[in-house]
């Protein structure tokens, strides 16, 4: 694994074109933290994830990660300093087996394949099962875990999940979750776009709330309610 340390995105501004989609987005996490980027549909959440991933341009703002500036290098330079990202869709390669799509996520990054296999395996059993079943015939909720399998086989120092819970079912959405929590204790960061206030509010260490582009509120699951973070969404505030 690289040298990691926090990640830091600091008023981070862009978009698709000349107009900023998120302005001034701002969102630290520490190695072991789980923070949680929520907010209304067309919010920004994935704008923000992927500029600071490089794969749009940043108009302003500053990524760190650890001593690492990686505001301004492209995706490939981004993961090879330890970043992964996993987005909200499109994120397996339909035509190939599992484990090829395992061997992809090495290969992108020029890690060892055996030594993040046997992590992968061993945190996605049914994964391991099904190694030579082609991607494109697992099921949604097969598909993500395999995205986050694909993620983890550069052994990132943190990671970056577009909604990973997006059409699970409750049971799944929860194991996801425990799945975040241990990838997080395994001396990584996450930060994790997710559209289910509750899930939020139990499995992340803080939560940002984004509204039309902008932070409302940086808070932890003890210092809101399900409520009031519903209002806040919905603009009632
Ligand atoms: N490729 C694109 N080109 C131009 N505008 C885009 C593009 N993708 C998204 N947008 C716009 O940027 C804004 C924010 O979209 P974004 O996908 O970041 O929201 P989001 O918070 O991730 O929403 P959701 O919860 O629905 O995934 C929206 O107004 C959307 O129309
Ligand atoms: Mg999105």
């Amino acid at each position: 694994m690289t040298a990691g340390g926090a990640f830091v995105a600091r008023e981070v501004t862009g978009g698709y074109g000349r107009t900023p989609v998120v302005t001034a987005v701002s969102a630290q996490v520490a190695t072991g933290e789980v923070v949680a980027l929520v907010g209304p549909n067309g919010a920004g959440k994935s704008t923000f994830l992927k500029a600071v991933f490089g794969l749009l341009p940043m108009m302003e703002g500053r990524v760190t990660l650890g001593e690492e500036v990686l505001s301004g290098l492209e995706p490939q330079e981004i993961a090879r300093r330890g970043v992964a990202y996993v987005p909200q869709v499109d994120n397996v390669f339909p035509t190939m087996t599992i484990h090829e799509n395992l061997e992809m996520g090495a290969f992108a990054t020029g890690t060892d394949f055996q030594a993040g296999s046997d992590y992968v395996y061993e945190l996605f059993p049914d994964l391991l099962a099904a190694r030579r079943r082609p991607a494109g015939q697992l099921s949604g909720g097969q598909r993500i875990m395999l995205a986050l399998a694909r993620g983890l086989m550069a052994q990132p120092s943190m990671i970056l999940l577009d909604e990973p819970t997006a059409g699970l079912s409750p049971l799944y959405a929860d194991r996801v979750w425990e799945l975040i929590r241990r990838i997080a204790s395994d001396n990584r960061g996450v930060l994790v776009v997710e559209q289910n206030v509750g899930l939020a509010l139990r499995g992340s260490d803080r939560l940002e709330v984004l509204v039309d582009g902008r932070v409302k509120l940086t808070t932890t699951p003890q210092g809101i309610s399900e409520e009031r973070l519903a209002q806040v969404f919905l603009g009632l505030d």
